[in-house]
């Protein structure tokens, strides 16, 4: 067990600067959704982040830069595809797993040849990261399994008393945890839908495969561990429905997670939450893990939830719905 800290929230980049360089662990927010960081160098410090989350070792860190320039200390091979996502995606929502520097350690890339790398697009986390001056590991800042944290109450929520801080950054703009791409093999795969639509990136790589998890998969045997079947999951059970059908409760206290106007019967529900009137994917996704935390919080029997139009940011929010319905 770990001796329990005490966890500050604060709002000085330098600050938390220092902190990570002595090996402390410090929540910060993303455009995605907010990091649990530590130096990715420090070994110790990555142990931590993996006990603090009760995270399995087998499931591995991204690390962040703040500039292009750094990719070369954290990876030996960079191939001309890694270049062109780069300059049109970076900084913002796209992971790149490329083969790691054995200055990485193991333990942040679960003994993984390749280390996904990604540059936050979010002036508090550029700060930092321009600060600290060395890569930094930051898994998303919950325990493991749960709801990704999009405020810095979150954050507290979940790990008080596990991690030294929390730089509050108010909410994250995206919502969604970043699109992870390998680029380990000759072909690129997608490994995570998330918050990079996969049909701007295959703008820049043309049709790409996308890696499907399966449950009756062994963990080894995952593309990649964040595509376990359950995860990103409320205390709640989630049933999801089609997005065409009439949505009536089925339980006593039934809630709904649902989009688009407002249809007749919503008054039926225990909690509504509508994550945008209009249907805009991007308000939707900006709006779903706190949406989710809220009705978790009324405590329902269930958590009815309105599946999106598989496009755009549409498909990586049924991907998390799937998931934390697994
Ligand atoms: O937006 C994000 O990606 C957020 C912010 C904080 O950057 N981070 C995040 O990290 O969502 P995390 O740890 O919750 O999810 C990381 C996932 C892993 O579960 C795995 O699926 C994939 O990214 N991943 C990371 N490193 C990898 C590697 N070396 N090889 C394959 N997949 C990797
Ligand atoms: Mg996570």
């Amino acid at each position: 067990m770990q001796t329990p800290v005490t966890t500050r929230l604060i709002r000085d980049v330098l600050d938390a600067s220092g902190r990570l360089k002595s090996g402390q662990l410090v929540a910060f927010p993303t455009e995605t959704v907010y990091g649990l960081g530590a130096s990715a160098l420090n070994t110790q410090a990555i142990a931590r982040i993996f006990e603090a989350k009760q995270r399995p070792r087998f499931d591995p860190l991204i690390v962040h830069i703040a500039d292009v320039r750094q990719l070369s200390d954290v990876v030996c091979e960079i191939p001309a595809v890694a270049h062109q996502l780069a300059r049109r995606f970076w900084p913002g929502p796209l992971t790149l797993v490329l083969p790691k520097r054995d200055r990485i350690p193991d333990l942040v890339t679960s003994g993984l040849p390749g280390v996904g790398v990604r540059i936050p697009d979010h002036p508090l986390a550029l700060r930092l990261l321009k600060a600290v001056e060395c890569p930094i590991a930051a898994p998303s800042a919950n325990p493991f399994g749960g709801v990704s944290p999009t405020e810095a109450q979150h954050v507290l929520q979940g790990l008080s008393g596990r991690i030294d801080a929390v730089i509050d950054g108010g909410s994250c703009g995206i919502g969604l945890e970043s699109t992870v791409v390998s680029l380990m093999r000759q072909e690129p795969v997608v490994l995570r839908l998330g918050g990079l639509p996969l049909e701007s990136i295959e703008e820049v790589t043309g049709p790409i495969q996308v890696a499907v998890s399966d449950s009756k998969l062994s963990d080894k045997a995952q593309p990649a561990p964040g595509m376990l079947s359950r995860h990103y999951a409320p205390e709640t059970l989630i049933v999801t429905v089609d997005s065409d059908t009439v949505i009536t409760p089925t339980h006593p206290r039934s809630a709904l997670l649902t989009w688009g106007p407002t249809v007749a019967g919503c008054e039926r529900f225990t909690a509504v939450e509508n994550l945008s009137n209009t249907g805009d994917l991007a308000r939707c996704a900006a709006n779903f893990f706190a949406a989710i935390r809220r009705l978790d919080a009324a405590s329902p029997d269930v958590i009815i939830a309105r599946k999106f139009p598989d496009q755009g940011l549409g498909r990586a929010l049924n991907d998390r719905l799937k998931r934390a319905s697994g």
